[in-house]
């Protein structure tokens, strides 16, 4: 990180080089006079603010120019928060299985909005429910529980954007739009959490994430054996259940072309050519050979890594090295669905202009 670019005068940004206590408090008096804080999570980096204050709500969506029907995932840093603060009826029976799995960690659950909420509306979107999830990164429950503040916040990329793994995209990304950035590293997961909806018959997975569908299935016990995945692909102006799968997402500046293992090089060097591209980059994950080629292109050769942990936390780094290589587009390696699979390709498909299977 170049410390020229490390200046807090109200317009840039400013990493602190670990999260120490000191670099704590500043978040924390930046959250309490309602500005928003980047912070990692186990999952990618969030941008945070207080959910029960409008103003730091809306300063979230403009940093971000994210859609106005978009709703926003709460983080608490204890169950004694959440329902101190935000959910006085208790969380429904049907979540404890999971819970006692999987929080602190990579899930988001849907609990009843109460009639008597502080909860910003700007948070819910009109939705009858919330999304909550305890992190796990110890840097992000430091900062939620220091503060107070149960912390709305959706991933720190800017709106379309792949999301942030590393500070240094949150910078990319965030430079002169918010007052400061929490550097803890790379994120381990590297998808954003599971959604889930269990106030439904069946429960739903709204958006697969850093926890897999066979591990709900494994741990929810009878109540979650029926667990069906909602459809991700809605159209622009069908009524989704969870607003943030229509929208364009996760997306490089190069076109990307979602690519089976098993497909015909030709037919994948044909749609490189009518998209006349040059240079390309070949993000290889489970099967394709270092020397993989599908034509005469100049080539970045970027491995995602063989297990699904792997290609999940390297994924949306290597769109953003592909970008900055400046190549014309990018052929990615698809998946199989199983495991860490399902939000794989669901991050892949979401960032592809075609899939060639
Ligand atoms: O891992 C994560 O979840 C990251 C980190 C920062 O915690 N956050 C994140 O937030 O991915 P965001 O805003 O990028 O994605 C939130 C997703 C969206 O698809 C949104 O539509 C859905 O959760 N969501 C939030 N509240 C909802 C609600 N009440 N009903 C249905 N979907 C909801
Ligand atoms: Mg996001």
């Amino acid at each position: 990180m170049d410390p020229a670019r490390i200046a807090f005068d109200g317009s840039g940004v400013r990493i602190p080089p670990s999260s120490t206590l000191e670099h704590l408090q500043e978040a924390v008096r930046i959250l309490r006079s309602n500005q928003p804080v980047a912070f990692p999570t186990e999952t990618v980096y969030g941008l945070g603010a207080n959910c029960q204050n409008t103003n730091a709500v809306q300063s979230i969506y403009t940093a971000k120019n994210r859609p106005a029907d978009n709703p926003l995932i709460i983080h608490v840093s204890s169950r004694k928060q959440l329902e101190s603060k935000l959910l006085s009826q208790g969380i429904p029976a049907i979540y404890e299985p999971l819970l006692a799995a999987f929080w602190p960690g990579p899930l988001t659950i849907l609990v009843p909005l109460p009639p008597q909420t502080n909860i910003s509306t700007l948070c819910t979107k009109g939705q009858s429910t919330f999304g909550v999830r305890m992190p796990k990164h110890p840097v992000a429950r430091a900062l939620i529980e220091l503060s107070g503040l149960p912390l709305a916040a959706p991933s720190a990329n800017a709106s379309t954007k792949p999301s942030c793994t590393l500070a240094e995209h949150v910078l990319a990304d965030m430079d002169g739009r918010i007052p400061l950035i929490l550097d803890g590293g790379s994120s381990d997961v590297g998808v954003e959490s599971t959604v889930v909806d269990g106030l439904v018959s069946p429960p739903q997975i709204l958006r697969p994430g850093g926890i897999s569908l066979e591990q709900i299935k494994e741990a929810g016990g009878k109540a979650w054996q029926g667990v069906v995945v909602a459809n991700p692909t809605a159209g622009l102006n069908e009524k989704v259940r969870t607003p943030g799968m229509k929208y364009r997402h996760y997306s490089p500046r190069a076109a990307v072309l979602l690519v089976s293992p098993t497909a015909n090089v030709t037919t994948v060097g044909h749609a490189l050519d009518s998209r006349s591209a040059r240079k390309i980059a070949i993000l290889r994950s489970k099967t394709w050979p270092q020397e993989i080629s599908f034509g005469d292109y100049e080539t970045v050769s970027i491995p995602l890594g063989h297990s699904g942990a792997q290609i999940s936390h390297n994924l949306f780094a290597a769109f953003r090295s592909a970008d900055e290589a400046n190549v014309d587009a990018i052929v990615v390696e698809a998946v199989t669905l199983d495991d860490e699979g399902l939000a794989i390709m669901n991050r892949m498909k979401k960032a592809a202009e075609v899939y060639i299977s």
